[in-house]
């Protein structure tokens, strides 16, 4: 016995099949610089496009002349609207079901938007030219702040659409007004508030940011003339779409269209929707016959590319005396920019916002939310989250502090008493949604017992006695988030992308040595997909990991899918990697059971081989299996195994955390340091816990910049701050705090492999628990709601209200 479980524990280590960490097998050209990006494609012929750009945030483009630039040598074409508009391509549709200028046509709605496009020998002489382009503007009066864009003498920006007042989502009730969405019990839930012990109405915004990818977006468009053939390298988070989109826009036949996502760096969301510079790439190379290449710089990236939140949340509670929450009720006004660009599935104007009453177990609850219009950048994608997943996080992880403090509860003790218990789930919240597992208080406890919250809490008094007796000039905060994600987009009933239902894919073959090639719809921008997906089929077929090899973002070879966003790739697509592996397993054990001579039923699964059920030494592998497969199959069945699976989620799945977080603040330089950051996670069944971890701690970093100082801000004249890094904060390690993770496991009942996301939880969770540390450390000054980013200067503005500054 104990040599049959030593064997057998080698045959499972030998796969590194789910549960192992695996080291990430992409690093190895990744730390070798041996990654192929897209800026790394140098095609014969390649011509370099570069954008002119509107300084103004509103005007009206009364000339624009083209003769200088087209004098420079070196170039060979210079496109604006005009050039566009005969072709139907001034316009190209957003992901929201508004439209978007490829190229200004009358007027400018954000600085920076794109108002020519020159194409040229190289970069640099492209760059130029763009400075040699003379545009004629008559600037207009803009609008930065949302509370404005609905007054009555608002100027109206879009004028495009300025007599449609149905949009995409219903009826628009100002020229600059987008949407109006809502939903949950408005009558129930105004009931509950009036008649409530306690309510709490807080306006919490959460910032403009941008996602900011190491790598900036590009492409490079080749067309042939005589084949009729456009070739698309991209940085894509959905390479598939992207193929149904050019299709749809340019009239070219989908399968000559060849898409391919090489290595991306970073997308967080911004490499999601479909920008000006991809379509101009295109033209330009099916009007010139040569490849065009397009690459924004970072200033671009920042200022004109998706940014993310913007949503401004008026947010209330009502609870009974003792702390039992009754009811929520948020108004959001969404900034949307000049374009709702929104990357949202189509039903969903507001993303998942509804999921806004989080972990708690919340009877009523109402959600109105405004899209309104105004002179920035447009977007709105989900920045490391799942569509608005943080916002509504951010929303309920902060009110429900306001809530305690209001009370004079523990914020750990409230949110205990109101969460959703175990034996609650499935669990249909009073906004829609059907939480599939979770077990919150074991999570919560665990995690309160590892940081012993008790004793920080008596340490925190202590210090703000000292504080008040004039011992100490520091703070210290205790921040608390306990999150619900929703990821794994998603059931075709709720979600689809321009009517593309949400389902994604898998193909797996099995040669005839044994060894494997997958191919994903999905894309990874870094999340190691090469190595877990190959986990996955490692466990599930018997094959060691290091003989598969994964590949995703090939529309020619990869099955259709819906890509890479919203953690969706393990809830869908290692669902179908899981589903497709099961279909192979299933031929290869009539292919044994033929190769043994017995009846399949008589066969048991062995971690790498089939064997006889009582006579363990008569089995076959899953290699003979494979080998028998191409050579002598079962009369009656086909050689070959291979398998796809499309798999359409039943549900998403609801991964959650616990988060704590100890930070001290310096009252007069407002410098706040994060001497601890503890992170529980709960997403099911783990994969590859190595890769969760560094999941974990690349959320975490970006919450932490997010929360403590990233912002995308523009001033009165829409003038966009924060477009380089030399403004916008992007965390190195020096910054960085240290991070403690843990988890749990509470697998999804629905899941083939009961995994959950996890990619965007820490993020999610990781920004409210940043500002519930700040805002804890100044709330025994009565210092009100902290809005973020809390950076230095902000904080150092807080102590300066208080008059803590002497
Ligand atoms: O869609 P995206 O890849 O951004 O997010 P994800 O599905 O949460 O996966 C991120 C990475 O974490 C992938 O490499 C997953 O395989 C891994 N992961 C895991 O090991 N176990 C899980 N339960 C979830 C994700």
């Amino acid at each position: 016995q104990v040599k049959i479980d030593t064997d057998r524990a080698e045959r499972t280590e030998k796969l590194q099949g789910m549960g192992c960490k695996r080291k990430r097998v992409e690093d190895i050209r990744f730390t070798q610089g041996k990654g192929s990006y897209v800026d790394d494609l140098k095609l014969p012929g390649m011509l370099f496009g570069d954008f002119v750009r509107s300084p103004h945030a509103h005007a009206r483009i009364v000339s624009i002349d083209t003769s200088r630039a087209k004098a420079l040598p070196g170039v060979i074409a210079v496109l604006t609207a005009a050039d566009l508009k005969p072709l139907g391509l001034h316009y190209m549709p957003t992901l929201a079901g508004d439209v978007q200028a490829v190229l200004a046509e009358e007027k400018v709605l954000f600085q920076n938007q794109e108002v020519a496009f020159v194409i040229a020998e190289d970069r640099y002489i492209a760059s130029d030219a763009t400075e040699l382009v003379d545009v004629v503007y008559e600037a207009l009066p803009c609008i930065v702040d949302p509370f404005k864009s609905m007054l009555p003498d608002a100027p109206i920006l879009r004028e495009d659409i300025q007599d449609k007042m149905v949009g995409a989502h219903g009826p628009r009730k100002h020229p600059n007004h987008i949407f109006e969405w809502q939903i949950g019990d408005k009558q129930a839930t105004d009931d509950v508030f009036a008649k409530a012990d306690v309510t709490i109405k807080e306006m919490l915004v959460d910032h403009r940011t941008h996602p900011s990818p190491l790598e900036t977006c590009q492409s490079v468009a080749s067309f042939d003339k005589v084949k009729g053939e456009l070739t698309l390298w991209g940085t894509f988070q959905a390479p598939h779409v992207i193929r149904t989109v050019v299709s749809l826009i340019s009239g070219l036949p989908e399968h000559k269209i060849h898409v391919i996502a090489p290595d991306i760096g970073g997308g967080f969301g911004n490499k999601v929707g479909a920008y000006a510079g991809y379509v101009c790439s295109v033209v330009g190379s099916i009007v010139l016959g040569v490849p065009v290449k397009w690459v924004e710089d970072r200033m671009e990236n920042l200022s004109t590319t998706s940014f993310a939140r913007d949503y401004h949340m008026t947010t209330e509670l009502a609870a009974t005396k003792d702390g039992k929450i009754l009811g929520m009720r948020v108004h959001v006004l969404a900034d949307h920019g000049a374009f709702d660009a929104c990357a949202d599935p189509s039903k969903w104007p507001a993303g998942f916002m509804n999921i806004c009453t989080g972990s708690y177990d919340i009877p009523v609850a109402h959600l109105l939310v405004d899209g309104v219009y105004t002179n920035k950048a447009s977007g709105g994608v989900a920045y490391r989250c799942s569509f608005r997943v943080t916002e509504a996080v951010f929303a309920i992880e902060r009110a429900i502090e306001v809530l305690a403090q209001k009370l004079g509860m523990d914020a750990a003790e409230l949110r205990i008493k109101n969460f959703i218990k175990a034996e609650q789930f499935p669990y249909h919240s009073a906004l829609g949604w059907e939480y599939d597992s979770g077990d919150y208080h074991t999570a919560m406890k665990k995690a309160m017992d590892a940081i012993d919250y008790k004793a920080l809490r008596a340490e925190q008094a202590e210090k703000r006695e000292a504080f008040k007796r004039g011992e100490t000039r520091e703070l210290m905060g205790i921040g608390i988030s306990f999150f619900t994600e929703i990821v794994g987009a998603g059931p075709a009933k709720n979600c689809d992308i321009l009517g593309i239902a949400m389902f994604d894919s898998a193909e797996i073959r099995i040669h005839p040595t044994g060894s494997v090639i997958a191919r994903m719809g999905t894309k990874s921008q870094g999340q190691g997909h090469e190595t877990t997906y190959a986990q996955i089929i490692a466990t599930e077929l018997g094959i060691p990991a290091d003989d598969i090899m994964i590949e995703e973002g090939n529309t020619d070879t990869a099955p259709y899918g819906l890509g890479t966003y919203g953690s969706r790739s393990t809830p869908v697509a290692g669902a179908a990697t899981a589903v497709a592996a099961r279909k192979i397993k299933a031929k290869a054990q009539m292919i044994a059971a033929h190769m043994l001579e017995v009846h399949e039923g008589d066969l048991e699964w062995d971690i790498d081989r089939f064997r006889v059920k009582g006579l363990p030494e008569k089995f076959k592998t899953m290699k003979e299996i494979a080998w028998s497969a191409y050579n002598a199959p079962p009369p009656n069945l086909e050689p070959g195994l291979e398998a796809v699976n499309y798999y359409e989620p039943p549900n998403m799945t609801y991964p959650f955390g616990a988060y704590f977080c100890v930070m001290d603040i310096d009252v007069d330089t407002g410098v706040a340091k994060t001497r601890r950051f503890y992170a529980l996670d709960d997403c099911g069944t783990r994969i590859n816990p190595m890769i969760i971890e560094g999941q974990v701690h690349g959320g975490l970093t970006e919450a932490f910049a997010c929360a403590m100082g990233q912002e995308i801000r523009y001033d009165e004249m829409g003038n966009v701050m924060g477009a380089s890094f030399m403004d916008f904060f992007l965390p190195t390690a020096v910054e960085t705090p240290k991070w403690e993770t843990d988890f749990t496991v509470t697998p999804s009942p629905h899941h083939p492999i009961g995994a959950k996301g996890v990619g965007e939880s820490p993020h999610v969770g990781g920004v409210p628990c940043f500002s519930n540390a700040v805002n804890d450390a100044y709330a025994f000054l009565d210092a009100g709601h902290i809005q973020m980013p809390h950076d230095a200067w902000r904080l150092w503005q807080v102590g300066e209200r208080l008059g803590l500054h002497g």
